[in-house]
């Protein structure tokens, strides 16, 4: 390492304190300590920053090698996502090449997100927490700052990144426990633990962390389906072993748990008169406006959408569900007027329709007045109270992962 990085990297660690402070992030002075402490750099010594390419996602790789020591420290401590793995596959940093059409599976995230989960993990002094995702092992360094690493479990499933995880963790002087393994499935020899934090998102909770969950104890975690982020929950257990609570926020959005991502055939397109059709009011934009998406996300959790000219240039959407071998497909008719044709045993723009019936009745409330109870039978997510109008989660998963 060049001898002006630690001073360098202490004031960027300071200035990005304040930053994450400043905007509200940042709450407390013992969190504060952490964030002025950890140096991030050590866990992002490569990695790919997202570049702005039209019409296509592309990431560039960033080294100290590649661009300089003071550029790579000033990214590493941006507020900034760094993406470190993408589908699952090791990069050769010996030959590293830009990357497009890439699916993340493994970053250091964005340090607002990671502040503001720990601000709301509401830890004292002595709390022990089982966290999924070491990931670059960034958070996990935080909350062995904050807490002790006796205190702090981490759990990744992929070996090369805990690997990587692992010797950041030595490089700073961290040694909290270090599993490698499907962290859906917790760590019950170190159970029960105050707090369960996940930073990758899952379909549902898995009911293992309730259970490795002391009574009064707090699960965080981020909610998503393969459409999009439902947000971050907080749910409390109780003695009964239920875990309840709200919605956080609705912007959180993590890598999704690799036990619980799609299937990669989206299922099986529909013929031009498969289905029977009928008016809706409600286009596609439904799917991925802020309020909308969130009760789509709700209503249908196997499917997922794409859009595709027919051949005489109509714009066609497609939602399908290759859980139910369910489908609906999308045209316009007008301006405020679609067709929707559906197929399958799911009548999946019905069940959209009735949830988006219901938002409306409700005066369109925002994700942070839903909650989410868990139980070991059942998972739904509620509107306003555990007995308003809920939905469930596709909690019970077969074992291909549908
Ligand atoms: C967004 S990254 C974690 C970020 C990390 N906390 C940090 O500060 O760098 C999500 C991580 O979760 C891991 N992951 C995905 N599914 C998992 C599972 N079932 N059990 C444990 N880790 C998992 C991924 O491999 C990835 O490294």
């Amino acid at each position: 390492m060049a001898p002006d990085v630690v001073p360098t990297a202490a004031k960027l660690r300071h200035r990005l304190a304040a930053r994450l402070a400043d905007d509200g992030w940042l709450r407390s002075p013992a969190w504060r300590a952490a964030v002025e402490a950890v140096p991030r750099h050590e866990f992002v010594r490569c990695f790919y920053r997202e570049t702005d390419t039209p019409g296509l996602t592309a990431w560039t790789p960033v080294t100290a090698g590649l661009c300089g020591f003071d550029e790579w420290l000033r990214q590493a401590y941006a507020d900034e996502t760094l993406v470190t793995q993408f589908d699952g596959q090791e990069t050769d940093w010996n030959d590293p090449k830009p990357i497009s059409g890439a699916h993340p599976t493994s970053s250091s995230t964005l340090p607002a997100l990671v502040v503001h989960m720990l601000e709301e993990l509401q830890v004292d002094d002595g709390t022990t927490v089982m966290e999924i995702g070491t990931g670059t092992g960034y958070s996990t360094a935080l909350m062995c700052h904050r807490l002790g690493p006796d205190r702090v479990t981490s759990i990744e499933t992929d070996p090369h990144v805990a690997a990587r995880a692992r010797h950041a963790l030595d490089r700073c002087g961290y040694a909290p426990r270090l599993l490698v393994g499907d962290g859906l499935a917790g760590d019950p020899e170190g159970a029960a633990y105050d707090r369960t934090i996940a930073t990758c998102g899952v379909r549902h909770v898995p009911y293992t962390w309730v259970r490795q969950t002391r009574p009064g104890g707090l699960v965080l975690a981020t909610l998503r389906g393969w459409m999009r982020s439902l947000g971050l929950v907080r749910l409390t257990v109780d003695r009964e072993g239920r875990a309840e609570g709200r919605f956080i926020d609705s912007d959180s959005s993590f890598v999704i748990a690799r036990q619980h991502d799609a299937p990669a055939s989206l299922g099986v397109i529909p013929a031009p008169d498969d289905g029977t059709s009928r008016r809706t009011p409600y286009g596609p934009d439904v799917l991925t406006s802020a309020g909308t998406g969130f009760m789509a996300q709700l209503a249908l959790p196997g499917a997922r959408f794409f859009s595709l000219p027919a051949d005489d240039g109509t714009p066609r959407t497609y939602v399908l569900d290759a859980t139910s071998a369910s489908f609906a497909v999308l045209t316009p008719k007008s301006d405020d007027d679609w067709n929707v044709r559906q197929g399958g045993p799911v009548a999946l723009w019905d069940m959209l329709e009735n949830a988006l019936d219901t938002w409306h009745a409700a005066d369109c409330p925002v994700p942070t007045e839903f909650g989410v109870t868990v139980t070991g039978k059942s998972q739904r997510v509620w509107l306003g109270a555990p007995d308003g109008p809920c939905w469930r989660l596709p909690a019970f998963l077969s074992p291909s992962g549908l």
